[in-house]
């Protein structure tokens, strides 16, 4: 049954949005809502699985059966999943993760002043990539933000982040993507494996996910 499939594993979620502070009182982030994150780590936990869900900044309420540890920035995230990640079996990277942060923050609340204002950036760390590169037994699942070429920069990512599935939406479809209840996706693995899934809600999409994604992997261990 469904409910043992991920008995004995454990799985980390990352969700939400990255917070990059620019002053005290001012940040970037982006319109990630933490709900495809959370139905993920829902889903796992009903799977058996001991969850652990890294999450920016939203308001959702943790799932029954899941550890949930605050996080602000892309580095305290980079950081907590570093924490967990050899002792874990699959690591889920549904967060939207900043790219940027600003090179320097300042100490103090930035004052108007007469004309414009630049704010110079710095790259973050890609925390997938790095994941990546260090993998060892983990299955490593990242999801694709995109609002053009949805396939071709999954199968990119796949590739060069080293990880063993993406999991794509095209964020311009509506009822998809950022902050709604719902999602439409499609998978790529490895070998030119590609599954397109229905629009349904982020929960039922999260339970499909992980049914695919465990049976694949069943196949593979066998
Ligand atoms: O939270 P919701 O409102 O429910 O919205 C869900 C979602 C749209 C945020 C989610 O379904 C989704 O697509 N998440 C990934 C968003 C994203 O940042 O995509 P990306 O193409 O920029 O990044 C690709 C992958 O690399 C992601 O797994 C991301 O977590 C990871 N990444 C990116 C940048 C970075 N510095 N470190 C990373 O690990």
């Amino acid at each position: 049954t469904r409910e043992h499939k991920l008995a004995g594993k454990k799985v980390i979620v990352t969700a939400g949005p990255t917070r990059e502070r620019i002053d005290p009182v001012r940040f970037l982030t982006n319109f990630s809502s933490g709900k495809m994150g959370y139905a993920m780590a829902g889903a796992a936990a009903e799977m058996g699985a001991e969850t652990i869900l890294i999450s920016g900044p939203v308001s959702l309420p943790v799932p029954s059966g899941v550890t949930r540890i605050l996080v602000e920035s892309a580095e305290d995230m980079l950081q907590a999943v570093e924490a967990h990640y050899d002792s874990s079996d699959y690591v889920i990277k549904t967060a939207a993760v900043a790219d940027y942060r600003p090179k320097t923050v300042a100490d103090r609340k930035m004052k108007k002043q007469e004309g414009g204002s630049t704010i110079v950036l710095e790259r973050t760390v890609d925390i997938l990539q790095q994941l990546g590169e260090n993998k060892k037994n983990q299955v490593l699942i990242g999801f694709a933000a995109e609002t053009n070429d949805v396939g071709q920069y999954a199968k990119d990512k796949l590739e060069r982040k080293n990880a063993d599935y993406i999991i794509a939406n095209d964020v311009t479809e509506a009822q998809a993507g950022f902050e709604s209840d719902t999602n439409r996706v499609t998978v790529y693995g490895k070998n030119g494996f590609e599954q397109a899934f229905d629009m349904m809600s982020k929960q039922q999409l999260a339970r499909q996910l992980l049914d695919l994604i465990t049976e694949k992997e069943k196949l593979h261990d066998s």
